[in-house]
């Protein structure tokens, strides 16, 4: 069923469109189950996703898996996760516009395969990515439905790196904002399961 998935993946793992291919220790697709209806996507894999080629699983993977815990949801059973690039930008800079553009066919594979109704854009790198005419930052627009493809809501998230710089749960801040999106996105998901 998800042939195309696993098709696009091979080739990913064999790309050399943009310069990242020569630094990469591995290509990183995505986690997570594939017959999903929520998908995550995030910036670009850092250190330890490259070293494993899995998105998400450092310190900020480890937020991130507490952060959909704390509703109930799980990776292994709920979210398939992945970037908008597939290979490590060096020291972690944010990715180019055509290193995005370059690698833009195999979310687009990913989309368009899954089809998922609720798509979760996990900072302004995925924001800009799927979102291009907003110019508003992320802190205007976080918790926000907007329309996204195939008949998706698409919801700006935090970036769990800017909540472990900003660790505080007071009301209003950061921590406790993505605590009120969250419980919103698991709203959206039991509606429609
Ligand atoms: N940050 C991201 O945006 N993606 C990852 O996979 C890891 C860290």
């Amino acid at each position: 069923m998800f042939e195309e998935l696993e098709i696009a993946k091979n080739k990913c793992a064999e790309c050399q469109k943009c310069p990242l291919h020569k630094t990469r220790t591995k290509m990183v697709f995505s986690d997570g189950i594939p017959n999903t209806k929520l998908m995550l996507i995030g910036e670009a894999p850092g250190y330890y996703e490259d070293q494993q080629g899995k998105p998400f699983v450092g310190r900020s993977g480890q937020l991130l898996d507490k952060i959909f815990e704390s509703v109930g949801l799980s990776r292994e059973k709920d979210i398939y996760i992945c970037n908008t690039i597939k290979c490590r930008p060096p020291d972690n800079r944010n990715p180019l516009p055509e290193e995005k553009l370059a690698c833009r066919e195999y979310l687009d594979i990913q989309l368009q395969t899954l089809k998922p109704k609720i798509i979760l854009l996990c900072g302004a790198v995925a924001v800009q990515s799927l979102l291009p005419d907003i110019t508003s930052g992320i802190t205007k627009i976080r918790g926000q439905w907007f329309n996204g493809p195939n008949g998706a809501k698409m919801m700006p998230i935090f970036h769990p790196s800017y909540l472990l710089r900003n660790p505080s749960h007071e009301v209003g801040k950061p921590k406790w904002l993505m605590w009120q999106d969250i419980q919103e996105v698991k709203k959206a998901y039991d509606e429609l399961t």
